[in-house]
C-alpha cells in the first residue's frame, strides 16, 4: 500500500503539527507529511515546521475575495501536492461545504471539547462557567456542519476547582497530542488502496 500523503493545515501555533510530525517518523505510519500549510503567514507552526524540515506554505485568506476563493486556491495547491489526506491542527478557517465534499472523508480535525459539547470558540472557558467537572478533546472527520461528523476518539481530564481556561487548556492539549496522531493513523488506513488521490477532484 502506497504511503498516503498527508497535508497538515494550521493558523497559529502548531503543536499538534508537531505531534503529527514526530508521529510520522515511524516506519509504520501510514502518510508522509507532504505539507504543512497555514492561512496566516506569520503562524508560528509554519516556522516550527521548516525548520522540522517539512514543506510549507503560506496562503493567506485575507488575500482572497470570499470562502470559495480561498478554498478553490487551497484545493488547488493541494492537488497540485498530490495529497490524499487533510488534517486540520488548530486551523482557525471555517471549509466551505464545497471544498468539503471535494474531500469527504479525508479530512480529520481535532477540537479541543467532548463534543458534541461546546462545538466553536472558547471550549475551555465555556466548559468552566459551566460548572462541568471534566472536559477533554475530540477527533473527528469532518463534515459539512461545524465541528460534527464521525468520531475517531475522545480523551477526558478533570477540571480542578481552581482551573484557569490556561491550565485546563494545557491539560487537554497534552491529550490532543497523545491521541491525534493515532485516531489519524488509524482513519488512514481505514481509507485502505483507495486512498490514492481520486480523479474526481
Ligand atoms: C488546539 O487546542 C486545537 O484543538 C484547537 O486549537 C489549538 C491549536 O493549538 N483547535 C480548534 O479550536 C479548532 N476549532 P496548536 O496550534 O498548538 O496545535
Amino acid at each position: 500500500m502506497p504511503e498516503a500523503r498527508l497535508a497538515i493545515l494550521i493558523s497559529g501555533r502548531g503543536s499538534n503539527m508537531v505531534a503529527l510530525a514526530n508521529a510520522a517518523r515511524a516506519p509504520d505510519f501510514p502518510a508522509d507529511i507532504a505539507l504543512v500549510l497555514s492561512n496566516k503567514a506569520d503562524a508560528q507552526g509554519l516556522e516550527t515546521a521548516a525548520a522540522m524540515g517539512l514543506e510549507t506554505l503560506a496562503l493567506p485568506h485575507r488575500g482572497f475575495a470570499n470562502r470559495e476563493a480561498f478554498d478553490t486556491a487551497l484545493s488547488a495547491e493541494l492537488k497540485a501536492r498530490h495529497i490524499d489526506v487533510i488534517a486540520l491542527a488548530g486551523f482557525m478557517r471555517i471549509l466551505t461545504p464545497g471544498f468539503i465534499r471535494q474531500w469527504e472523508g479525508r479530512i480529520v480535525n481535532i477540537h479541543p471539547s467532548l463534543l458534541p459539547k461546546y462545538q466553536g470558540l472558547d471550549t475551555h472557558a465555556r466548559a468552566i462557567a459551566a460548572g462541568d467537572r471534566e472536559a477533554g478533546c475530540t477527533v473527528h472527520v469532518v463534515t459539512e456542519r461545524l465541528d460534527d461528523g464521525p468520531v475517531l476518539a475522545q480523551a477526558r481530564v478533570p477540571i480542578a476547582p481552581d482551573d484557569t481556561e490556561a491550565t485546563l487548556a494545557a491539560r487537554v492539549l497534552a491529550q490532543e497530542h497523545r491521541i491525534y496522531p493515532a485516531a489519524l493513523a488509524a482513519h488512514i488506513r481505514s481509507l485502505g488502496p483507495k486512498q490514492a488521490c481520486p480523479d474526481q477532484r
